[in-house]
């Protein structure tokens, strides 16, 4: 066995050579969202020490742990509730819901229904056997949530969506689209048009060839999301940056990676469905985008000052104290998460709020003033 995924590749040389080049966001969902062979929705995906990739979940389950100290102060502002509804997407392996839900139990929320997004069959059964026992259930997208009051949270859910990738041309913008030619994937420079054309009209000008990325798969997830809370938060934790930074004139080849067995690699047409696709998100975008769909702006930070501030009760609890075993654990996830070299400055929070406002919100309570 070569470890390629010829079924994959050959569809998508089929359906190039039948229509035409597509455009790259078209590649990255069939490559990560086939749901045969995609690599998340096949199930393949394979996050902590053995797998591709490490994200805070991996770290140990004190991070989902501080998210729910997050969540009982949500659920407060909010007047306590009685529906509070925890939504996660981006499940992954079910392991963050299965955190917080063992966190959750010893809180005044123990028993908060929690609701997964999943489209993915297979994922979807890693995830129910691992978190058997517990007030979960699952919608396939977000169209079919209930209405309800709660907070929709998620973990790299926004840096895994498909993004488009734009190309100076010197004096403008094309967008990259991917070919077939000679039994490969090539890169083909196209007009740039539609939605996409609009968003990059703002950009500054940029020398010929540098290259950065536009995600504009987030927009209908966040109108949804906010048509389905009537009342309540979403708050992302992703890796990410602002627009300004994304297009820092240094950044020539933006930020699109490769990742499989915690090897980075900058070839994204190689071998669709084996390995992880990934591109920063943008947050100015982001943000922009959640408050023409309804939501209010809360606050964004680095995850450093973010879990600073949301782990602070914790924090003093343990001061002057001489940690056992699992307290020592727990110090040393928390250093990787926060520490500024390792995990503290690439991933960034954001939150936002429907009828009701997160000012106060002890995560953000460090917040410095982040332009977007
Ligand atoms: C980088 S992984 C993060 C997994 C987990 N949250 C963690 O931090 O370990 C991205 C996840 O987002 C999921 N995902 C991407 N688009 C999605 C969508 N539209 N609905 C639900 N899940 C989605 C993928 O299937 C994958 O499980």
């Amino acid at each position: 066995m070569s470890g390629k995924s010829p079924g994959l590749e050959a569809r998508l040389a089929a359906e190039i050579q039948t229509s035409g080049p597509i455009p790259f966001d078209r590649f990255m969902e069939r490559a990560l969202y086939d749901p045969e062979d995609g690599y998340y929705s096949s199930g393949k995906s394979a996050i902590g020490k053995q797998g591709d990739f490490f994200t805070n979940v991996s770290i140990g389950p004190i991070y989902g742990e501080v998210l729910v100290g997050q969540f009982v102060e949500m659920w407060q502002m909010l007047g306590r509730p009685a529906g509070f509804t925890l939504i996660e997407q981006g499940a992954g392996d079910g392991q963050l819901a299965q955190d917080i839900l063992n966190a959750l139990a010893a809180t005044a929320l123990a028993g908060a229904p929690l609701i997964v997004i999943e489209p993915s069959d297979a994922l979807r059964k890693i995830q129910s056997e691992k978190l058997s026992g517990h007030d979960v259930s699952w919608v396939a997208n977000a169209d079919a949530l209930p209405e309800l009051c709660g907070v929709h949270y998620s973990n790299e859910l926004f840096d895994a969506f498909p993004v488009h990738i734009i190309r100076s041309t010197g004096g403008g913008w094309a967008e990259l689209y991917v070919d077939r030619k000679e039994e490969s994937f090539t890169w083909l420079e196209m007009p740039v048009a539609g939605e996409l054309a609009g968003i990059v009209a703002e950009f500054p000008a940029r020398a010929k060839g540098f290259t950065s990325e536009v995600c504009l798969a987030h927009r209908p997830l966040l109108q949804t999301i906010a048509a389905k809370i009537t009342r309540g938060f979403l708050l992302a934790v992703d890796y990410g940056m602002s627009r300004e930074s994304l297009l820092a004139e240094h950044r020539t080849g933006g930020t699109l990676s490769c990742y499989r067995g915690h090897r980075r690699d900058s070839n994204p047409l190689e071998s669709p469905g084996q390995k992880d696709l990934t591109a920063h998100v943008n947050f100015s975008l982001l943000a922009q985008d959640a408050v023409e769909a309804g939501w209010q702006f809360g606050n964004f930070t680095d995850q450093h000052h973010f879990l600073v501030g949301a782990a602070t009760s914790l924090l003093l609890s343990m001061d002057g104290k001489t940690p056992d075993a699992a307290g020592r654990k727990t110090l040393r996830s928390l250093k990787m998460l926060l520490h500024p070299e390792s995990m503290g400055r690439q991933f960034h929070a954001i939150l936002f709020s429907k009828g009701v406002s997160g000012a106060g919100l002890s995560g953000f309570q460090y917040a410095g003033k982040i332009q977007l």
